[in-house]
């Protein structure tokens, strides 16, 4: 969607942005805080990012919270995070209510402990009306992990005769992936420096364009997503074709 700023350059809003929150045990460090706290000012985050989305018109955050691997971390952070998780849904659920906002959740929840999902679960059913706005969050999420799951309920399906390899499309194949019904993200975004997918949307990423930048989750505001989204609204997405072609296009429309 083409919006024109005050000083008439055009700015693109991407339908979807994901973002890898990445940097919270830094921030801590820096101050001579304990890790935890990090995540808190982390999660405060959240809310801030989700309002700046909404203002833009960006329709799809998606923020990676929990990955498969987190599970590695020392046990008494993993219980932290989860118990974060569980506070920070029960205080953001009037406002995501208010907000209209749709929550979803990609990864394996079920096995999350019950005090984190039982809310989770409850806040992804009572949003689930809401149309407008979706907030995404990857929990215990890892790519190799989706693509396992989905070609496991594939071949279930080819299985039981409900599909047949004859017919395997990429489109037919991505049913099968949590993202089944979101459009991929136009946008993926990694803060605190660190140049690496981290096991994140590897599959939809596939066209994705990705903003790097060293400044840390907690400290990522409105000021530095717009920063992302002036970036990419710069840069020429081809999809293989040439930028004649592309250039061609948009002289049409
Ligand atoms: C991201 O911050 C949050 C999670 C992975 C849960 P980190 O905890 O990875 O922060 P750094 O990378 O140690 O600074
Ligand atoms: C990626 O961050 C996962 C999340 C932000 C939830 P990590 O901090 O876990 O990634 P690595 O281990 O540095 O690659
Ligand atoms: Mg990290």
């Amino acid at each position: 969607m083409p919006n024109s700023s005050s000083c008439d350059v055009q700015v693109h809003i991407p339908r979807h942005v994901a973002i890898i929150m990445d940097g919270n045990g830094r921030w801590a460090r820096k101050r001579g805080l304990a890790r935890i706290k990090g995540h808190e000012k982390g999660g405060e985050n959240v809310l801030a990012i989700l309002e700046s989305v909404q203002k833009l018109g960006i329709r799809y955050l998606t923020l990676y919270a929990f990955s498969v691997e987190n599970w590695k971390r020392p046990a008494d952070e993993v219980a932290a995070l989860m118990l974060l998780l569980e506070a920070y849904i029960n205080r953001y659920f009037d406002e995501l209510v208010k907000r209209r906002v749709r929550l979803r959740v990609i990864g394996n929840i079920n096995v999350l402990p019950d005090h984190a999902r039982v809310p989770l679960e409850r806040a992804i059913h009572e949003t689930a009306r809401f149309t407008g706005q979706t907030l995404v969050l990857a929990l215990n999420y890892g790519a190799r992990s989706e693509v396992l799951e989905a070609a496991r309920s594939y071949a279930n399906d080819v299985a039981t005769g409900h599909a047949s390899t004859d017919e395997l499309s990429w489109d037919k194949f991505s049913r099968y992936l949590y993202t089944r019904d979101m459009p991929d993200p136009d946008l993926i975004i990694r803060t605190s420096g660190e140049t690496r997918l981290s096991n994140f949307l590897l599959l939809q990423a596939a066209y994705a364009e990705w903003y790097f930048t060293s400044v840390l989750w907690p400290d990522f505001d409105e000021v530095q997503l717009l920063k992302a989204i002036t970036e990419f609204s710069l840069r020429e997405r081809r999809f293989g074709r040439t930028g004649e072609q592309i250039a061609s296009q948009s002289d049409a429309t």
